[in-house]
């Protein structure tokens, strides 16, 4: 179990949506929390919006360097962070995989897997050394369960979960515990931030507003989560459905052998 007050956690792509929800629950159950965003200006006004305890800084979790700097900085500001949220990303692009400009292909794992493992290789080694603290990974339903449309997008939340369910058999010996975070839908800028990098995209076919919960209800779900150091982190229970279907599916191909 991680103890969320008095710690420092570091939050990529915490100037909006999800990880600025994560962001303000756990500021105000103690801790200390670093918005860390490709959009710099954001991340420090939301730093400032929420007051004493938060800090923003500009980051692009594609960028090395620039990685390992605002991990010094955030730390000489705010202490060595024991709670990491590898959470940046963008959303998918609409095209089928087959018309697929690579370069979209590319950006979306640049950003969203890429992105995830430049948070872990930050951090990582640092907690295992003291043997505590808590990562968690934004996946996403779309981790789990494929939706035509979405393919690069959804190459990029299997392979956070896989990347990880490993992490988690690496670290736990040590102390150390780690979630995937499976989100359903969300009411976020992912659409603006998605066609700023990206162009113009299509809307899943199906997709329903209706479905589209408050950004703010994440916060103390991963906050429990990380309390009670949970592998998975739903917010949607009506995606069960489909999360069973398909593992059913992959067991019933199983009975070919038979
Ligand atoms: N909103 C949803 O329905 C939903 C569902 C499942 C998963 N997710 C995942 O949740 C995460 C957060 O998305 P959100 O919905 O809060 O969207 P959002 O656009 O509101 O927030 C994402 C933030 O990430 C930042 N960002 C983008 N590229 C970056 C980069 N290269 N480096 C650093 N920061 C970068 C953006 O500036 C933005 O502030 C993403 O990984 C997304 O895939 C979202």
């Amino acid at each position: 179990m991680t103890e969320i007050r008095g710690r420092t956690a570091f939050i990529t792509g915490g100037a909006s949506g999800i990880g600025l929800a994560i962001a303000e629950t756990l500021l105000a159950e103690g801790a200390r929390v670093v918005l860390a965003d490709i959009d710099g200006p954001r991340a420090e006004a939301q730093a400032l919006r929420l007051g004493a305890g938060a800090f923003g800084l500009t980051l692009d979790v594609t960028d090395r360097a620039a990685f390992a700097a605002a991990k010094t900085l955030a730390e000489a500001r705010c202490g060595p962070a024991t709670i990491v949220v590898n959470n940046a990303g963008i959303g998918y692009d609409g095209t089928d995989l087959a018309d697929m400009d690579p370069l979209s292909f590319d950006r979306v794992l640049r950003i969203n897997l890429t992105g995830v493992f430049n948070g872990i290789s930050a951090f990582a080694a640092d907690l295992r050394a003291r043997g505590e603290g808590h990562i968690v990974n934004t996946a996403s339903l779309a981790g789990v369960v494929a939706m035509s449309h979405t393919g690069a997008y959804t190459a990029s939340k299997f392979a956070v979960l896989g990347m990880t369910e490993v992490l988690h058999k690496e670290l736990k010996p040590h102390g150390v515990g780690v979630s995937a975070l499976l989100p359903g839908p969300f009411a976020t800028r992912l659409d603006e931030t998605t066609r700023a990098v990206s162009g113009p995209r299509k809307p899943i076919s199906g997709s329903d507003p209706s479905d589209w919960r408050d950004p703010a209800l994440v916060g103390p779900i991963v906050a429990k989560a990380i309390r009670d150091n949970a592998l998975y982190i739903h917010t949607h229970p009506r995606y069960r459905a489909p999360v069973r279907a398909r593992s059913e599916r992959i067991l019933a191909a199983f009975e070919a052998l038979a």
